[in-house]
């Protein structure tokens, strides 16, 4: 197969290119900037510098070599990367459409697009009104975004329902990855804000090329959204600050951060909050405050590390 990925040049978008490689395919790396030097591409790959919100030139990047599916990675990660909120809404918005329509317009009917566990409005939603009506969250629970980020996630689900609307041999999925990055990775994770979850570059990379392959009977066209994250979760190894929620919180508390259940979390974070009868049953004390069933049973995914 040959497919283009757009922001190859990134943390998800090289580790996605990395494994379509290490599987036998071929690639058309696009970014805006140069791909990192420890990714080299073999021949029969190209890099391509391009401008996703540019449609004309995504266009022609497209129909440089035959592709059988693109995997839209390229985009602003967060809204808080410095950039004007506005840029953060547009470029990601209109780079989601560009990519959708010209790749239904030429005949692609297998898309991937990143989407984001704040599809729904997560961690960057004012702590006052982060509130939840059950947990875990599935793909079917409210989308309330209210910053640029968020918002731009929801609405780049929300074209692609659209275009599988008007092309109904099109097939998207949407990836709602969590704060993704390798195991060791000395960063800390697992906070209130996100739900103590995260996704590893591998489980990422892997459900890039499982969208795009995936041929479970019942996924053949038409958009879908999955949570691509951990079954388990996850304060972190390093601290955030106390107020963070996270290990640090956990110790302060009282508790042991590697073995505090999700029951306690959502009593000190998100009392009240209903849960799905069985979801933390024995056995399943410290389970996922998100269902990630539906990637595995749509796209033979799973999380590894
Ligand atoms: N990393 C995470 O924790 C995480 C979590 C949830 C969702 N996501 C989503 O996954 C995708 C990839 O994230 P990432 O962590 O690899 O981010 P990243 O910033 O490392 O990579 C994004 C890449 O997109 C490129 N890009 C930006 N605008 C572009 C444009 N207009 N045209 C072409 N390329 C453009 C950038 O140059 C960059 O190389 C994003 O959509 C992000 O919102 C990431």
């Amino acid at each position: 197969m040959h497919l283009l990925v757009t922001g190859a040049a990134g943390n998800i978008g090289s580790r996605a290119v990395k494994h379509i490689l290490a599987q036998g395919h071929s690639v058309t790396a696009v970014d805006i900037v140069p791909l990192p030097s420890s990714l080299q591409l073999p021949s029969g790959s190209i890099y391509l510098q391009v401008d996703c919100t540019d449609f004309h030139a995504f266009e022609k990047a497209l129909l440089q070599v035959p592709c059988d599916g693109v995997i839209h990675m390229g985009a602003i990660p967060n809204p808080i990367s410095g950039h004007d909120q506005r840029t953060v809404h547009n470029v990601n918005v209109v780079g989601s459409y560009n990519v959708l329509r010209t790749c239904a317009d030429n005949g692609i009917k297998r898309i991937v697009q990143a989407s984001s566990v704040n599809a729904t409005g997560l961690v960057f939603t004012h702590e006052s009104r982060r509130k939840f009506e059950e947990f875990p969250l599935t793909e079917l629970s409210p989308r309330v975004p209210e910053d640029a980020y968020s918002l731009s996630k929801t609405i780049c689900e929300i074209q692609a329902d659209s275009i599988c609307r008007l092309f109904d041999d099109v097939r998207v999925s949407s990836l709602r990855f969590h704060m993704t990055c390798d195991e060791d990775e000395a960063i800390p994770r697992g906070q209130r804000g996100d739900l103590w979850s995260w996704t590893s570059m591998d489980s990422a990379a892997e459900a890039c090329l499982l969208g795009i392959t995936a041929n479970e009977p019942s996924f053949q066209r038409g958009h879908e959204a999955f949570y691509i994250l951990h079954d388990k979760l996850f304060l972190g190894k390093k601290s955030w600050e106390v107020e963070r929620g996270g290990y640090d919180a956990a110790i302060a508390n009282g508790m042991d951060p590697d073995t505090v259940t999700a029951k306690e979390l959502i009593d000190l974070y998100y009392p009240g909050t209903k849960v799905k009868e069985g979801w933390f049953s024995e056995g399943n004390e410290r389970r996922s405050f998100f269902d990630n069933s539906k990637a595995k049973k749509m796209l033979g995914w799973d999380h590894v590390k």
